[in-house]
This record gives structure tokens, C-alpha cells and sequence, in this order.
């Protein structure tokens, strides 16, 4: 079945879900209560697929262009759309206001999503008869270039509401994970918060400069980080993996940054170790360090081709 989605709120975030939905097969539909905007955004789509195209990341932007329409209005976007992605400005009044009307407005098993990038979901969609459908997709900007979707439901989103979501932005081609309960800042934020706050710091104190910071992240920690996550990157950097990486390392981290070094230990590494399953035996480690030193090597090539800005 074709997904129709309704995308309401034509500004950055909106159009650029556009491109996302479209190029992923689906009928989309814009909305925007600013004069005009959802007709100039449709200019502004077809320019993204285009260089979609360009870059031969999608094979038929004009057909893709061809499934967006502007909307004559909110009622209009919604007449038969399966999945709605709200994008509007992000104030609680605004969030309060849009969900309320695609509360009464969408068909009842449409599901509806808020771009939302901070506001939880349970401090708009409390009182609604229809709450049950709706959740946070945190997207990163643009998501059209960016795949990472953050999906964090509220107490009462219905579990197969969040299934039904990430099976739907993975067929567009995203990376939807799950925030398992309702967090501020969500994942990729809080995340970023304690490398914003420490670079912050060590700059006010002296001992680095922000260019030399940069260049800590652009040409050190971030090449690894664009291919895998630091749970990937601590499992290959001890022989046995991420227990062995916590007893050499965790105590020295705790230290640095005044965690509880049994974050590293105990209950938490077993239930970390759980999850993540069982450590790889050393030909596995050192096929994927293999494996790890070509996508660094094609990313070093890639950014040698590359100006600086
Ligand atoms: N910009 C980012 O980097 C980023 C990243 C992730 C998530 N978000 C989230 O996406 C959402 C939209 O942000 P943006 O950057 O696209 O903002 P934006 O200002 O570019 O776009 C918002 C659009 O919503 C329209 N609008 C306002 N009220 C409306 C209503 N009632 N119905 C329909 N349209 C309405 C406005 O006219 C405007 O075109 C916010 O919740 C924001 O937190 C933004």
C-alpha cells in the first residue's frame, strides 16, 4: 500500500521530510498556514531530489516530485493521508494547537508524528481521544541527508504505534531508533549537551583553543563516529571486548568526568553486555578491525577530495 502522509509545517524541517517521503515511494502532501509557503516549498523539494539524483542517491527525482502536491489547506492535507509528520514552530502553545486540530481532523488510524525537538510528547497530546497514535520523530537536520530518527513515545502511545512508525521510516530509508520512555533532550541532544559543555569548558580553561577542539572531533573522534557508535568503537579496542575495555579504561573515565565508576562495572556492564550480546572471538575482532580500517581509508580519500569549506 502506497503511504500518504500529510506534512504540516512547509518550513526547514518540513520540506525537507518531503524529499524523504517522496523519494521513499509516498504520496505527500504539504501544508502550511503561511501564505504560499507550501507552493514555493514544492519548487524547493524537487531542487532537493534533483540533487538527490545528482549524487545518484535516488533514480527518478521527477517522478518523485511528481507524488508532492501543496495542499489547499489542513483538511485537505489529511483527506486520506496514513501518516502525518507535524512540523510546525516549537512552542508548546503551537504543539497544543496542531495536534489538537489533526486529533479531530485525521482519519483515526492515521499516525501522528511531531518533528518536535525538545518538547515531550506527553505535554501535548494528554487530552486528546486519539493519543494513543500519537509520538515524537525527532528528526536531525536536514533529514533528507541525515537518516537518524529519534522515536520517543508518550506513556500512553500504543506500542504498536511506535512498530508501526519505525517499520515505516526504515522502508523511506531512515534510521529510526526507540527512546524507551520520555527523556529531555531525547538521546542524540543529551549527547551532544556533554560534548558541547565539556569543549566549553576546557576552552574557558585554558587548554585548548575551538580550532584545535574542531579538529579533536573532524580529523580524530568523528571519523570513527561516522560508521559506528562508541559501543562499536570500545569493543575493538580491547582484546576482549567491552568488559575487558571497562576494567582497563572504565575507572580513568569515571575519574575524568565525576561519574560513579560503577556505571563501568557491576549490574550495568552485565545488563549492557546483554544487550548488546555475546563479545566477538579474535578472528571476528580482527575481521572487522579489517573492516573498520577501509571505511576509515575510503573516508580519508573522500575527505582529501573534498575543499575544507
Ligand atoms: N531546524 C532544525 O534544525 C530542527 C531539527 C529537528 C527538529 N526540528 C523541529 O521541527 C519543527 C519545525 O522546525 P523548522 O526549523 O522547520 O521551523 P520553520 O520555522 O522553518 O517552519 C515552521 C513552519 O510551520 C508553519 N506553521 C506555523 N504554525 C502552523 C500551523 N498551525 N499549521 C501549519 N503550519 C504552521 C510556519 O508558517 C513555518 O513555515 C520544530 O518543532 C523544530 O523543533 C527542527
Amino acid at each position: 500500500m502506497t503511504e500518504r502522509v500529510a506534512i504540516v509545517g512547509s518550513g526547514l524541517i518540513g520540506r525537507s521530510w518531503a524529499i524523504v517521503f517522496a523519494a521513499g515511494g509516498c504520496e505527500v502532501a504539504l501544508t502550511d498556514s503561511g501564505d504560499g509557503v507550501a507552493e514555493r516549498a514544492l519548487s524547493l523539494v524537487a531542487e532537493g531530489l534533483e540533487e538527490l539524483a545528482a549524487l545518484g542517491l535516488i533514480e527518478q527525482a521527477k517522478s518523485a516530485a511528481g507524488r508532492v502536491r501543496a495542499a489547499t489547506g489542513l483538511a485537505d492535507a489529511l483527506e486520506g493521508a496514513t501518516f502525518v509528520q507535524e512540523n510546525t514552530p516549537e512552542t508548546i502553545e503551537a504543539k497544543l494547537d496542531i495536534f489538537a486540530a489533526l486529533d479531530r481532523l485525521a482519519a483515526p488510524d492515521a499516525i501522528l508524528a511531531s518533528s518536535t525537538s525538545t518538547i515531550v510528547a506527553s505535554r501535548f497530546t494528554e487530552k486528546l481521544k486519539g493519543r494513543h497514535r500519537c509520538l515524537v520523530a525527532h528528526p536531525v537536520n536536514p533529514p533528507h541527508l541525515v537518516p537518524l530518527v529519534e522515536l520517543v513515545a508518550a506513556p500512553w502511545t500504543a506500542p504498536e504505534i511506535v512498530a508501526r512508525a519505525k517499520a515505516f521510516y526504515e522502508s523511506v530509508g531512515q534510521v529510526p531508533i526507540v527512546v524507551q520512555s520520555e527523556i529531555e533532550g531525547f538521546i542524540l541532544n543529551r549527547l551532544q549537551a556533554v560534548l558541547l559543555v565539556e569543549a566549553f569548558r576546557l576552552v574557558e580553561d585554558g587548554f585548548v583553543t575551538p580550532q584545535d577542539l574542531d579538529k579533536t572531533i573532524k580529523d580524530g573522534l568523528g571519523l570513527r563516529w561516522s560508521f559506528m557508535g562508541p559501543f562499536a568503537t570500545i569493543e575493538l579496542n580491547a582484546p576482549d571486548g567491552i568488559a575487558d575495555y571497562c576494567r582497563r579504561y572504565g575507572p580513568t573515565f569515571a575519574r575524568l568526568t565525576g561519574a560513579d565508576p560503577n556505571i563501568f562495572a557491576g549490574e550495568n556492564l552485565d545488563r549492557i553486555l546483554a544487550q548488546w550480546g555475546e563479545a566477538p572471538k579474535p578472528d571476528q575482532v580482527a575481521k572487522r578491525m579489517r573492516w573498520r580500517d577501509q571505511r576509515l581509508a575510503a573516508l580519508k580519500a573522500h575527505k582529501r577530495s573534498q575543499p575544507e569549506r
